[in-house]
């Protein structure tokens, strides 16, 4: 089968497309033949393995323990495992595997529910992993209310554009912000009002949130404790701030450290991606409540150029790989 591998971590010169053998199942895996692959900032750090702790996450200390890059993907399964009980040969299936740059990837059936019958593969594989973290960022860490003030900063990209429309389907009013150029995107997705951050400051007091889900990881956490109410929740998501060690992750363990002893309730977390919120997924896409934002498609021969699109920032909701 064709697949992107890579023997070195580095830039996306790394990238490959080779033939190599299909995946080998275990007893309770299935095998997928992948359709549509996700692509999410998860697939450059572990293509360069920055920061240092992805490589000791098991991914590989001194090389990329799993050659073949990229883990949401949607497809029909070709083989089952033994122990599988939930699914057979030819279901339309979407979720986690290991490897879905590649005709042929295995997945555990506990990371895999059925394909949304609403989406086509290309929309299904770019639910994953940014869908399942502006879920639970919303729903367990920052419990959104109906009624409450929302803001999502990084509102424009993968996980902010299913972060905005899972915030309107939960009731909430919300403010998106973005650069200038992704205005019309986070209105059409359903943001009651927009800051573009170029012009105007979240944190300039004028309003207080309820809730804030930060995805861009740019701003200090003292201007983002001035922008919530003082009980209000804050949820960090993400960083890219540089730093082979930390890459940003050090605002995460200040605001874990200093919650404890303020009145707003400050803290972070790493996405689950179990098939129980997948189905919660499913439901809310078959609703209308939830459509992927697909912004680019690649074929599987220019991996390297859609991860290098995503990097540079021009991605408006999601980039995904046809196969
Ligand atoms: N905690 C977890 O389990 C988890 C899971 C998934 C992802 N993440 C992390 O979450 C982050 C975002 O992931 P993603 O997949 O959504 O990335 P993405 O698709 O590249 O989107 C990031 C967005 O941030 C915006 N942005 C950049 N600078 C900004 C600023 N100063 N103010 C406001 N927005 C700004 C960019 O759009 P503009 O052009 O509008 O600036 C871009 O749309 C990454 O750090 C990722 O590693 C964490």
């Amino acid at each position: 089968m064709k697949a992107i591998v890579q023997d070195t971590y580095g830039s996306t010169d790394v990238l490959e497309l080779r033939d190599i053998d299909k995946p080998e199942i275990a007893d309770d895996e299935v095998l997928v033949r992948v359709h549509a692959a996700g692509v999410d900032r998860g697939a450059w750090h572990v293509m360069t393995g920055l920061p240092y702790p992805v490589r000791l996450a098991g991914y590989g200390v001194r090389a990329p323990k799993n050659g073949v890059l990229g883990t949401d993907m949607s497809g029909v399964v070709a083989a089952v495992g033994k122990n599988v009980t939930r699914f057979q040969t030819g279901d339309e299936v979407f979720g986690k595997c290991k490897g879905a740059y590649a005709e042929y990837a295995r997945a555990s059936e506990n990371k895999l529910a059925a394909k949304p019958s609403n989406l086509t593969f290309e929309q299904a594989a770019a639910v994953g992993v940014s869908a399942l973290t502006a879920l639970q960022g919303l729903r367990d860490h920052g419990r959104v209310k109906p009624g409450q003030q929302v803001l999502i900063i990084g509102a424009s990209g993968g996980v902010g554009s299913f972060a905005i429309q899972l915030a309107k389907a939960f009731g909430a009013e919300v403010t998106a912000v973005c650069s200038t150029t992704k205005i019309d995107l986070v209105r059409e997705l359903g943001a009651d009002h927009v800051i573009d951050y170029s012009r105007e400051d979240f944190a300039s007091g004028e309003r207080t949130f309820d809730v804030i889900l930060d995805i861009a990881g740019n701003s200090s956490l003292s201007r983002l404790r001035r922008a919530l109410t003082p009980t209000g929740t804050l949820v960090i998501v993400g960083g890219e701030t540089g730093g082979r060690w930390l890459a940003g992750t050090d605002r995460q363990l200040r605001a874990l450290a200093v919650s404890p002893f303020v009145g707003q309730k400050l803290g972070s977390f790493i996405c689950r991606e179990g098939y129980e919120d997948l189905l919660v997924l499913k439901q809310l896409v078959e609703a209308g409540k939830v459509v992927p934002a697909i912004d680019r498609a690649y074929p599987l021969s220019e991996v390297a150029k859609a991860i290098q699109y995503l990097e540079d920032g021009h991605a408006r909701g999601k980039v995904v790989i046809v196969i």
